[in-house]
């Protein structure tokens, strides 16, 4: 019997330079696609998948982040003198159940690896989820995260998200060694993260959903240094195989990667055509602006 999944980890503490200037005063979570930020989809999702902590792995700057999460009486009040009672429950539907939001802080960023570590205090010797919010993923029926635990209640060990990527872009991810693949999920005997094309082990991608084991922790807490000089997820989790058997799910559903220019502006594209009172206007605009 595995253990279930009850926390989730969300490493919130990275610069996000990649979209400066918006992002310097601004955390990048906090971007918003349509009218919803990046980590409230996130969380959601967390949410849906049945979580029941939230550990949020923040640093300087990201206060925002926890306001969002927070009762903003004077906004609610003023909604409510106004009968904007609609807008009122938008704000309210999205906070969390009071004492299931932890926060933690990055003193110095260190990689991935570094910030899921700064949460282990916090999640204690039982499986958890990581999630990284610039990934976002659309799905038709059952969310990621959902699709993913079902898999590892039946697998245990480590089980992450993944897809197929062009050769020429496995540069930015981290990368399987496979050893089985059914189609669906593939286990891997080891993993390289941010591999040149060339070097690539294949082309199967990790994309930011984790179920981790604790026994990630004890390999983090050696500080070893891998691409970038950082410390990195995916090496402390291919050092714990075989110990910890490591698979990874070729999840249903579309992810937009909001951590790219294109991918952002992608994501509120297919997330504003979902929408009864948006797609109209939009698919207006889009081919008003591509005839010309
Ligand atoms: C991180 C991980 C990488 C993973 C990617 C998914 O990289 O280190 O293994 O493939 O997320 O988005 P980052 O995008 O933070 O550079």
């Amino acid at each position: 019997m595995t253990k279930p999944v009850r926390k989730a980890v969300f490493p919130v503490g990275g610069l996000g330079t990649r979209f400066l200037p918006a992002t310097k005063a601004m955390p990048k979570e906090m971007l918003p696609v349509v009218d919803k930020p990046l980590i409230q989809y996130a969380v959601e999702e967390a949410i849906e998948a049945g979580i029941e902590q939230f550990i949020f792995v923040t640093g300087r700057g990201k206060t925002a982040l926890e306001d969002h999460f927070d009762h903003t009486h004077e906004l609610e009040e003023t909604l409510l003198g106004k009968g904007k009672t609609d807008a009122h429950q938008v704000v309210l539907d999205l906070l969390p159940n009071p004492g299931t939001v932890f926060y933690t802080r990055q003193m110095k960023p260190k990689g991935l690896g570094h910030a899921v570590w700064c949460a282990k205090e916090l999640i204690g010797d039982e499986p958890f989820a990581v999630l990284l919010a610039d990934d976002l993923i659309k799905t038709k029926g059952d969310c990621c995260l959902k699709q993913m635990i079902k898999v590892h209640q039946e697998t245990g060990g480590n089980v992450v998200a993944i897809e197929e990527v062009p050769r020429e872009e496995t540069f930015k991810y981290g990368v399987l060694n496979v050893t089985k693949d059914d189609g669906r999920i593939a286990q891997a005997c080891g993993l390289v993260e941010k591999p040149a094309p060339e070097n690539a082990p294949s082309n199967l991608s990790i994309i930011g959903r984790y179920i981790l084991q604790p026994e990630v922790f004890a390999e983090l807490e050696k500080g070893n240094l891998g691409a970038g000089n950082e410390i990195q997820l995916t090496d402390a989790l291919a050092n714990i195989i075989p110990s910890v058997e490591f698979r990874g799910l070729r999840f249903e559903g579309r992810r937009y990667d909001c951590g790219s220019k294109l991918g952002f502006i992608e994501a509120n594209l297919a997330f504003a055509l979902d929408r009864d009172d948006l797609r109209d206007g939009v698919e207006k605009i889009i081919s008003e602006l591509t005839s010309k």
